[in-house]
């Protein structure tokens, strides 16, 4: 699949712009704070049904406007699709896909696969266990509808164990009414992201061994509580676990606390690797992710590469590139000396949220 056209109202910085976009390369250039890394979060609220920056919707809509509109027009099989998406000041939103209203959004996400690598992805490499577990659920949710269920089912109870666990009298047959329910979420989602990790990993060997003229070996473990339990054992350990709950009146264990550790050459990057040796990594992994969504969908993902390439060497920018090639992807950009000898580019100078062409 690829993107064909974007079209943006009062959104952000751009009141009415239209964009045809190229299945190849499309560089967005230009100068600081002109619109560049608006385009990748458009095209990331048409695929997610909202956006990586904002928890609040209408932060999206132009600051002297009532409401925004997107419409992304993509292909998919030969056939022409579109998704709008639409939010006001009052908070109305709304998402169709082809003419169809999106009532739940697990419906829908996967629809447009998508990898994005932005100067924060960093933090996937380096920062808490919260980064790398969004990390392995964005790639769940794009390729299961059930796990985005499974997830926000538990994420629900949790939220309810522990409004139950502040109060002066926590009711214990409650929450473990609450346990029962999760027990079966928890079973399900380890699963899955065991399932996901195992791939990810196999990906990301090979990549990482081209990467680095194979002196690096990369290698990831998935951190929780819950490997190949069943659902009576996951009960039993929360349970278990529920006086400790008590007396921090919050919860300890569950899949809110899983990790996934990743070793160069056997040492925790995290904590022993150089600035370099992060850097690499993360490209490798993102390069797995796109593998993965890649292959497991039958489809080809779209990249969004947002405002990297200065955090890249020219050897690894160049490794980049010649993956990408035959692939689409959105780049934005403030240099473009690293454009040299590439076919199928298209490039768009942005200033102050217009597009000159
Ligand atoms: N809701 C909004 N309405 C109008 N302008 C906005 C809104 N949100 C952000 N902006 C403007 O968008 C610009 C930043 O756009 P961004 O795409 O992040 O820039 P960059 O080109 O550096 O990636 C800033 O000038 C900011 O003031
Ligand atoms: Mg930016």
């Amino acid at each position: 699949m690829y993107l064909q056209k974007l079209r943006l109202e009062n959104f952000r910085n751009y009141i009415n712009q239209e964009i045809e976009l190229i299945n190849g390369i499309n560089l967005f250039l230009g100068d600081n704070a002109q619109g560049k890394t608006n385009i990748i979060e458009a095209i990331y609220v048409c695929a997610f049904g909202k956006s990586y920056r904002t928890q609040k919707d209408n932060e999206l809509i132009n600051f002297n406007k009532e409401y925004c509109k997107i419409d992304l027009q993509y292909i998919k099989n030969n056939i022409k699709l579109i998704t709008n998406f639409y939010i006001d000041k009052l908070n109305r939103k709304q998402i169709k896909n082809n003419d169809v209203k999106i009532k739940k959004i697990a419906e829908y996400v996967g629809e447009i696969p998508i990898v994005i690598f932005s100067p924060e992805s960093l933090d996937v490499v380096k920062g808490s266990p919260s980064k790398r577990r969004n990390f392995i659920d964005m790639i769940c949710c794009q390729l299961s509808k059930s796990y985005i269920i499974y997830h926000q089912e538990y994420m629900k109870c949790l939220k309810l164990k522990n409004s139950m666990l502040k109060k002066d009298r926590v009711d214990d047959e409650y929450i473990r009414v609450l346990h029962e329910k999760m027990s079966n979420n928890i079973v399900k989602i380890v699963e899955f992201r065991a399932n996901i990790i195992e791939k990810l990993n196999n990906y990301a060997k090979t990549i990482q061994k081209e990467l680095t003229e194979s002196k690096e070996e990369i290698n990831l473990i998935y951190n929780t509580d819950f490997l190949n339990m069943n659902v009576e054992q996951v009960n039993k350990y929360l349970n278990d676990h529920l006086y400790i709950d008590k007396l921090r009146m919050s919860s300890i264990k569950g899949i809110q606390r899983d990790d996934i550790e990743i070793y160069i050459n056997g040492q925790e990057v995290a904590k022993f690797g150089s600035q370099g040796q992060k850097r690499t990594a993360l490209l490798t992994l993102k390069l797995a992710n796109f593998e993965l969504l890649k292959n497991e969908k039958e489809e080809i993902p779209i990249l969004l590469l947002d405002d990297i390439m200065s955090e890249l060497d020219s050897k690894r920018i160049n490794f980049l590139l010649k993956y990408i090639e035959n692939y689409q992807s959105i780049i934005t950009t403030t240099e473009d000396t690293f454009v040299k000898n590439i076919e199928n580019i298209k490039i768009l100078k942005v200033s102050n949220g217009v597009l000159e062409n």
